[in-house]
């Protein structure tokens, strides 16, 4: 990276990306020189898809966008930042609900690490409500997830979220 161009790294769990996602990276596209759409491990989550899984569904709903990366990582995300020398960690915030937890994360990495400011975007409104939690329970039970997975991952998700519900059961909670 030079050091004028100003990279912004779209952290998530993307577990798996959806529309709203998709709609995120594309504006941080935008506004940042860069971007690297990095996928995280959440501590309070299990995720069904692999890391690998979801760098390659990113890949495939993002991939021709020209300033875009996709890269895995395990660790602290703030050690992330600094050592890519990012300016910011873009982020989607959808509703109230987020509000408590994402403000949490924001202040933390920047007493962490000062010189990358948290952004937040809001969601068009058709994504306000939406999330890979939503998306992997309605396809848990069958449900049509169209409306919220982009069209070129649409089968690859559906059916693997499928096949890992028949495999685990739907009822045994
Ligand atoms: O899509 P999510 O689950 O809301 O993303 C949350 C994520 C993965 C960005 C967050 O859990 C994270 O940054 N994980 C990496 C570990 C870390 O840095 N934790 C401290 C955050 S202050």
């Amino acid at each position: 990276m030079t050091d004028m161009e100003r990279l912004a790294i779209c952290p998530g769990s993307f577990d798996p990306i959806t529309k709203g996602h998709e709609d995120i990276i594309r504006r941080a596209g935008t506004l940042f020189d860069r971007v690297i759409v990095v996928v995280s491990s959440n501590p309070d989550k299990r995720p069904i898809f692999s890391l690998d899984e979801r760098v390659g569904l990113i890949r495939d709903v993002c991939g021709d966008m020209p300033n875009m990366e996709v890269d895995k990582f395990s660790g602290l995300l703030i050690d992330y930042v600094r050592a890519h020398k990012a300016v910011a960690i873009v982020k989607g915030l959808r509703a109230v609900s987020d509000f408590d937890y994402e403000f949490q994360m924001a202040l933390t990495n920047k007493k962490l690490y000062p010189y990358a400011e948290t952004v937040f975007l809001t969601p068009n409104s058709d994504n306000m409500y939406l999330s890979s939690s939503m998306v992997r329970q309605i396809a848990r039970f069958g449900g049509d997830v169209g409306s919220f997975v982009p069209a070129a991952i649409l089968d690859t998700v559906t059916e693997r979220l499928r096949a890992q519900y028949a495999a685990v059961g739907t009822t045994s909670e």
